[in-house]
């Protein structure tokens, strides 16, 4: 099992000893209740490491909507069980041992933050940057895993260490799916069970917008109006972007990689999901 490290001391005390003995370290940042999704990143950062942190922190300073930091799941014990040996060391702080003072740090992510989610969710990526920085300078990782459900999240992290100058390697994983199509998110244990079933269709319209004849105002449409035609949804934003800049593309001409990106709102739960067109 792996060993469980509360505060910050020893969680830099150990990583620093870790790096001493020449070894390599993965880590994992997790805002804990864990799904098959977490599980594939801890898994490759197993395989690819010597030793493997998984952080596991309901960081309040990226949660723009109090509702949802309330509602954010807590299932550490859990979360500990499945982790089982895939980890060495699993770092679970209290609030006060990461914030003991408000954090002062104010990232400027430049363009990439500046759309789509970083928009819709002010002090969202500034609160990702704050969390994760830290976990940076702590753990000081060789390599870091990220999911690419939150894909423009990862284009910000890329653009925190140019910014910090960290040694990390930032490690892109591959959505994982439930059975239905869809993206995995500990959101989804929020909905109802004819909610999940329904929610399935975000994945199911993204796929069949792959398949529409015509440049990206045709594509655009057609999703608007198949997410329309659902009554539990309410779209968000659906964004057709260059998959490096992450800025709005209006033709496919226009990006060498474009990935179509939503939001959808079922009920009170928020669930994004992405899908790459070329
Ligand atoms: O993707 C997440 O779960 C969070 O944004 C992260 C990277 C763990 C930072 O809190």
């Amino acid at each position: 099992m792996a060993m469980i490290i509360n505060t910050v001391e020893g969680l830099t005390k150990i990583a620093q000893g870790v790096r001493a003995d020449g070894k390599t370290i993965g880590l994992v940042p997790t805002m804990g209740a864990l799904h098959e999704g977490h599980l594939s990143l801890i898994r490759r950062a197993r395989a690819e490491n010597d030793v493997v942190f998984v952080s596991i922190f309901v960081n309040p300073v990226q949660f723009n909507n109090k509702e949802d930091l309330v509602k954010y799941p807590r299932t550490l014990e859990n979360d500990v069980a499945l982790i089982g040996d895939y980890a060495d060391f699993i770092f679970a702080p209290t609030v006060e041992e990461v914030f003991p003072t408000p954090p002062e740090e104010e990232y400027d992510f430049g363009p990439v933050a500046n759309v789509m989610e970083g928009a819709a969710r002010p002090g969202h990526f500034n609160g990702v940057g704050v969390i994760v920085g830290r976990l940076f300078r702590w753990v000081n990782p060789h390599k870091s895993y990220f999911g690419e459900k939150d894909y423009q999240q990862i284009a910000v992290i890329r653009e925190l260490v140019r910014i910090g100058n960290y040694g990390t390697e930032i490690i892109p994983c591959p959505i994982v799916r439930e059975p239905n199509g869809l993206a995995m998110s500990s959101r989804n244990r929020r909905l109802t069970p004819e909610e999940f079933e329904t929610a399935a269709q975000i994945h199911q319209i993204l796929l069949k917008s792959t398949e529409i004849e015509g440049d990206v105002p045709e594509v655009k449409a057609f999703v608007e109006e198949a997410i329309a035609q659902v009554p539990a949804f309410t779209l968000d934003y659906f964004e057709m972007a260059d998959d490096t800049t992450l800025q709005t593309v209006h033709s496919f001409s226009e990006a060498k990689g474009v990935m179509g990106f939503i939001t959808v709102y079922i009920g009170a739960v928020r669930l994004i999901d992405n899908i790459r067109y070329r």
